[in-house]
């Protein structure tokens, strides 16, 4: 269910000289990482992501502006904000989640423990739901 994913507080470490935060396989993040993408320059009112993946499991931090993450499980839905830099949202698989209300100039990093795989993602309502109420057995 949603619990299973969490929001994260990244080390920040403080200075005058600018701040500094950071993020690690297994201290920080509960998987290895394999792959590492950004979103960026999205236009105004413009949403991404609007998918699940079967398998693999993804970190998301909003590194500079804001996003919200819209996540939803067996029509469970739950909004979050992303706007700093020193926290991230987990979000394993099996979970339908996508991205909007980008802030201008907004830089959304996500860590995923595998590979790009078209094979692994769910890009249809009714199949996930398929997908959840199997998984619920
Ligand atoms: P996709 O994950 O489908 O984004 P969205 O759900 O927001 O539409 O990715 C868009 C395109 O980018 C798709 O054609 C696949 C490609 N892509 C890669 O090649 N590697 C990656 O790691 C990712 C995330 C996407």
């Amino acid at each position: 269910n949603l619990d299973s994913c969490k929001i994260v507080s990244l080390p920040k470490i403080p200075d005058r000289r600018g701040n500094l935060s950071f993020f690690e396989t297994d201290n920080q993040i509960p998987f290895k990482i394999e792959r590492t993408y950004w979103i960026y320059d999205v236009p105004g009112g413009e949403i991404r992501g609007g998918h699940a993946y079967k398998k693999q499991n993804e970190f998301i931090i909003a590194l500079s502006g804001s996003l919200d993450v819209i996540i939803e499980v067996a029509h469970t839905i739950k909004k979050i904000s992303l706007n700093r830099s020193y926290e991230g949202l987990f979000i394993p698989s099996g979970i339908w989640r996508h991205m909007e209300n980008f802030s201008t100039n907004s830089l959304a990093l996500v860590v995923s423990d595998t590979e790009y795989d078209a094979e692994d993602y769910i890009r249809d309502k009714n199949i996930f739901y398929n997908f959840c109420d199997e998984n619920a057995k």
